[in-house]
């Protein structure tokens, strides 16, 4: 690195498409000819990718800028990009005015030209998108960090404006790439050695062909049939929009994996109504019903819940509990429901109290423990493939994920040892609620 070259660091908070925009963004920066650097310290640049989905997340971000203020001291420059910054916009300046550059994902497009005005010394450079923009952060240069599994965006943004939820207002609105686009990346990654794709959206299920060549599943297949990709997986899916071809097409193409991620949130009607996710708890079960009736393979099904919506009663929180007996998940997310600011749920009164949100969060993921605890041992005496992830030395371990996206650790049994982002064949030896046990089979 020549003492001349400009050094960035980033941090990056969330979900995996600020994970994956950040990686758009090291690309761009790299090709603008910054260098990447692991400590704050050694950069000139200091860049925050941001999340605001839930107000934990946010608190974070305002205590990492706080300690932007020492290093600010040494003449660095501050970026905070992301939902934070789409949604606290130029007030981030007033809070923290040693930042140079506040960016939302929606104008990432135009980082090339930000970087040219903070390079020149311009100190209040803003991106912020007013939901009118058509652009998508499409680049060559992403600098993906896993050499054998990697994402591409399918769409960006959110037209769904769920009651509870940011994200529309700091994603914009939605905006697909063309089939032929998606296709392209993911020949160019399976001719750099990936073998697995994971296709992302805030809601991939209304994904459009701009070009009108083809349909979500249609571009899930086309995408699996591509030479040298093994597994190809997609998140996340609103079950308004979810399909029955999609379970179709991973019925058909052996490369789409056994999992699919359907967030809930609610196992009551009504509830579902006032969360304005235009679908009842039975045209739910109608989708899980399409998806455990497969010919050739199991599927897996995780979810998302909420705990204590606005006036969510015991009951319906007990609706909650059923539909997970019901549709036995493979894994749960819950969170406590976080009013957050433009929704149209901050219209309705923060109803339940924090200790019984918490206790209901607490009890959900309890339920859902045992249940896993018991339906994760349907896979002993199973052969499942795995991509090895990595290794656990201490306990003398291999870590692999399965096609249901489970982690699956085991012994080589005196066998060779595969490498990194080999596939293995691993017999399932005992289960645990979150991961199962395996050796090298023969
Ligand atoms: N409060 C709590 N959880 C939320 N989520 C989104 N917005 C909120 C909120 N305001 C959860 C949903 C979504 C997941 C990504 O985060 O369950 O599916
Ligand atoms: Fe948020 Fe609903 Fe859009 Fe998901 S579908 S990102 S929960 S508004």
């Amino acid at each position: 690195m020549s003492s001349q070259q400009k050094t960035f660091y980033i941090e990056t908070f969330g979900c995996q498409m600020n994970f994956h925009d950040s990686e758009k963004v090291v690309g761009t920066l790299i090709s603008e000819g910054y260098a990447q650097v692991e400590r704050e310290e050694e950069a000139d640049l200091i860049l925050y990718n941001t999340c605001s989905i839930r107000d934990k997340a946010e608190q974070k971000v305002f205590h990492r800028l706080n300690d932007f203020k020492k290093l600010h001291k040494e003449g660095k420059r501050f970026a905070v990009l992301g939902c934070v910054a789409q949604q606290e916009g130029e007030k981030i300046f007033e809070r923290a005015p040693y930042v140079s550059l506040v960016a939302g994902s929606a104008s990432y497009r135009n980082l090339p030209e930000m970087l040219v005005q903070i390079g020149a010394g311009a100190t209040r450079v803003t991106g912020l998108d007013d939901r009118e923009t058509d652009q998508t952060f499409a680049t060559e240069f992403t600098a993906r960090t896993n050499p054998h599994r990697g994402y591409i965006t399918i769409i960006e943004g959110c037209d769904k404006f769920c009651a509870y939820c940011v994200v529309p207002y700091t994603r914009g609105k939605e905006r697909s790439r063309t089939s032929e686009s998606v296709l392209n990346e993911a020949r160019c990654m399976a001719d750099a050695g990936f073998t697995e794709i994971q296709l992302l959206g805030q809601n991939v299920n209304s994904y459009r062909d701009p070009a009108g060549k083809k349909s979500f599943a249609e571009l899930l297949a086309a995408v699996g049939e591509v030479p040298g990709i093994r597994r190809v997986r997609f998140t996340t899916s609103h079950p308004r929009d979810f399909t029955k071809d999609i379970v179709d097409a991973i019925d058909a193409v052996p490369t789409l994996c056994d999992h699919v991620h359907l967030p809930v949130q609610s196992g009551s009607s009504r509830v579902l109504e006032s969360m304005f996710r235009e679908y009842s708890r039975e045209q739910y079960l109608e989708r899980i019903a399409w998806m455990k009736s497969t010919r050739n393979r199991e599927l897996s099904i995780t979810t998302d819940v909420i705990a204590g919506f606005p006036s969510e009663t015991e009951a319906e929180f007990s609706e909650s509990l059923s539909l997970l007996d019901e549709v036995g998940y493979d894994g749960v997310f819950a969170f406590k429901y976080s009013p957050r600011p433009n929704t149209p749920a901050l219209q309705y009164a923060d109803s339940i109290p924090e200790e019984e949100k918490s206790r209901r969060l607490q009890v959900l993921l309890e339920h859902q423990r045992e249940l896993q605890r018991l339906s994760y041992r349907r896979h002993v005496g199973q052969i499942l493939e795995v991509m090895v992830e990595g290794k656990n030395p201490a306990k003398g371990q291999l870590v692999g994920r399965t096609s249901q996206n489970k982690t699956l650790n085991f012994v080589l049994n005196g066998q060779p040892e595969p490498g990194i982002g080999e596939y293995s064949c691993v017999l399932v030896t005992q289960a645990f609620p979150n991961s199962l046990l395996g050796e090298l089979a023969v």
